[in-house]
């Protein structure tokens, strides 16, 4: 498998620290929001939001930087048929989680791609009236490659439109327990 890839683009140390500084300023901003409600404690009404199944890894270490109450509901979103290294446009697969009103709702993806799932997702939520939203993701890539506009408020890195896998991210549904982010020699893809 290690074989496969070209190389590092981002390695884990440089990504633990980061998933660490984010966790810190979205503790910050959850914690001044529910101060300037009066609402110190939350009372629960933080929920994090994770997009099956790239946010996995992601969302796993950065909710333990977090020493906040709060809850998970993820949702799945799944691609249109097309080739994997091109993105394809997203529909939800299977349920939105619908008890978002009044909430504190962090969505949380893997990637900022060309922004048709964060899109989704976001229209989605916003439905459902939560007291606010906020769009946390790993990588970003520029904005050349965006179909859909979507602000993400917290961004871990900014990467070139190239095609990663690792840290949850994956090309065919593989790779994604790799520990950093890579870029896959042009041979594996393909291969799968
Ligand atoms: P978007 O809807 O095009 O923004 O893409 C979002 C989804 O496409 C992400 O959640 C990823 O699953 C996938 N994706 C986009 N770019 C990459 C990549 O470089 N490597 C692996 N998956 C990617
Ligand atoms: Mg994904």
């Amino acid at each position: 498998m290690v074989a496969d890839v070209e190389s590092t683009l981002i390695d884990r140390a440089q990504i633990a620290l980061r998933v660490h500084d984010l966790g810190r300023e979205l503790a910050r901003d959850l914690q001044d929001e529910l101060k300037r409600e009066n609402d110190p404690e939350g009372h629960g009404r933080i929920v994090f939001v994770p997009i099956l199944t790239g946010a996995l890894v992601f969302t796993a270490d950065l909710i333990r930087e977090l020493s906040l109450k709060l809850s998970l509901r993820v949702v799945a979103v799944s691609s249109y048929p097309g080739t994997s290294v091109e993105s394809k446009g997203a529909k939800l697969a299977g349920e939105l989680p619908k008890d978002l009103a009044g909430k504190h709702v962090v969505i949380v993806d893997d990637i900022l791609d060309s922004g048709q799932t964060l899109g989704l997702i976001d229209e989605l939520v916003q439905t459902q009236k939560p007291a606010s939203v906020r769009i946390c993701v790993l990588l970003k890539k520029p904005p050349e490659v965006r179909k859909r506009e979507v602000k993400a408020h917290y961004v871990g890195f900014e990467i070139p439109n190239e095609f990663v896998v690792g840290y949850g991210l994956d090309y065919d549904g593989f790779y994604r327990n790799l520990p950093y982010i890579g870029v896959l020699k042009q041979e594996a893809i393909g291969k799968g």
